[in-house]
């Protein structure tokens, strides 16, 4: 018997009015724009895992594409596969498999792999029916996540070259990631550097001849272009956010965040002072207040961390969640505003309109502004528009 399956995303219906997250895809394609600017001289890779950090999968890589990417980057193969299905013929990267997964179905879409260990290589090599597997062989230089660390790169090396040789796999990039470029300066960057050019080094003296060399994510795109080389692969700031935190912002740097995140009040009360407001009764007004009630919650990805002091903007203004963020709805401090049932909060967006922005949740949160696109769920519709030429156009999906 089939499993069922949940829904990645819900039936469009009518479209439902409780909330939304606006996506605009000028701002994607202006970012990857100014991406491409800052990289000048290398190939573009744009990340769009995780459902393109919770922009959606499909319409940003379009985007992207539009605007110039020659590459789209994915973590899990169902996400480049997906991308295949929606028509995309592109160059693709996908780099995060485990032991068994079926990879013919990827090798024969021409979706690019990445191997750092020599059983990976030869699970490609076995899963290979058609045309041979186009790999980047991955070197560790200091992060301890996926890769072959230095000691062990000659010893893959040597098990991509024999594959090679028997026509199973072509040997396409060497890759790696590092650490800390969302701090440019620090030295950890330096060394990861070095570590990789001794890497390719050490893999030409082999005999690899890799087309591409690339290492920098959205920090080190915009900020080390010492580590650019031929290709690049930022993910964060192609939706206008900055991987920087507070040192440096995404209007700094010439971005434009895309998402906006707005609700209806689901109710509005009035209430006397000394009134508890959610589970646990954390927050007590302190004062006889106007209290409206957010149709969104941590089922839909709201940091739950984020309760007493998330920042939303009503009519009136800045205004503050109090009590905890449930799991499907939370209440917010409208204090006198003017305000009824059915009026619209916008929770976070580009702040050009006096609006909270994601860096905002996540310092609500203590997280990173990543995590807070990232996690909203699939309750929430995502409405595409297009600033340029007209605005909120709205854009078919
Ligand atoms: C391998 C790899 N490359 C590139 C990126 C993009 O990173 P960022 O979103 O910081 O630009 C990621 C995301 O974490 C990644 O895992």
């Amino acid at each position: 018997m089939a499993t069922p399956q949940s829904p990645l995303s819900y039936p469009p219906r009518e479209r439902p009015t409780r909330a939304e997250a606006i996506v605009d895809l000028a701002a994607i394609r202006h970012n990857v724009a100014t991406l491409r600017d800052r990289a000048e001289g290398a190939q573009l890779m744009t990340v769009v895992k995780a459902d393109g950090y919770g922009h959606g999968i499909v319409p940003v890589a379009a985007a992207a594409r539009q605007a110039g990417a020659d590459w789209i980057g994915a973590a899990v193969l169902e996400e480049a596969l997906a991308l295949r299905d929606a028509g995309d013929t592109g160059p693709i990267f996908c780099w995060l498999t485990t032991p068994g997964e079926p990879l013919t179905e990827a090798i024969d879409s021409g979706i690019d792999l990445s191997a750092g260990a020599p059983w990976e290589i030869e699970e490609l090599a076995a899963a290979v029916v058609d045309r041979p597997a186009r790999v980047h062989l991955k070197i560790d230089t200091g992060m301890s996540r996926g890769g072959a660390v230095p000691e062990e790169w000659p010893a893959l090396i040597r098990v991509a070259l024999r594959e090679q040789a028997a026509g199973r796999i072509e040997i396409k990039g060497i890759w790696s990631h590092l650490a800390q470029s969302d701090e440019p300066k620090s030295a950890i960057n330096e060394a990861q550097l070095a570590t990789f050019i001794e890497a390719i080094a050490v893999a030409e003296s082999f005999g690899v001849e890799a087309e591409f060399k690339h290492l920098a994510n959205s920090g080190a795109t915009l900020e080390l272009p010492e580590t650019h080389f031929n290709l690049v692969r930022p993910g964060i700031a192609t939706y206008g956010l900055s991987p920087f935190g507070h040192a440096l912002s995404a209007a700094e740097l010439g971005l434009r965040p895309a998402m906006t995140l707005k609700a209806r009040l689901a109710m509005v009360k009035r209430v006397p002072a000394g009134v508890g407001v959610s589970y646990g009764l954390t927050w007590t007004a302190p004062r006889p207040s106007t209290l409206g009630l957010i149709p969104l919650g941590y089922g839909d990805g709201l940091p739950r961390h984020a309760s007493n002091g998330a920042p939303v903007q009503s009519a009136g203004g800045r205004r503050s969640v109090v009590g905890r963020i449930c799991m499907d709805q939370c209440v917010v401090n409208l204090e006198d505003d003017d305000v009824v049932a059915g009026d619209e909060i916008v929770l976070f967006g580009p702040g050009t309109a006096g609006e909270p922005t994601v860096d905002d949740w996540a310092d609500a949160a203590r997280t990173i502004n990543y995590e807070i696109v990232t996690r909203l769920g699939p309750r929430i519709p995502r409405r595409y528009i297009d600033t340029s030429p007209a605005d909120t156009v709205p854009v078919e999906e």
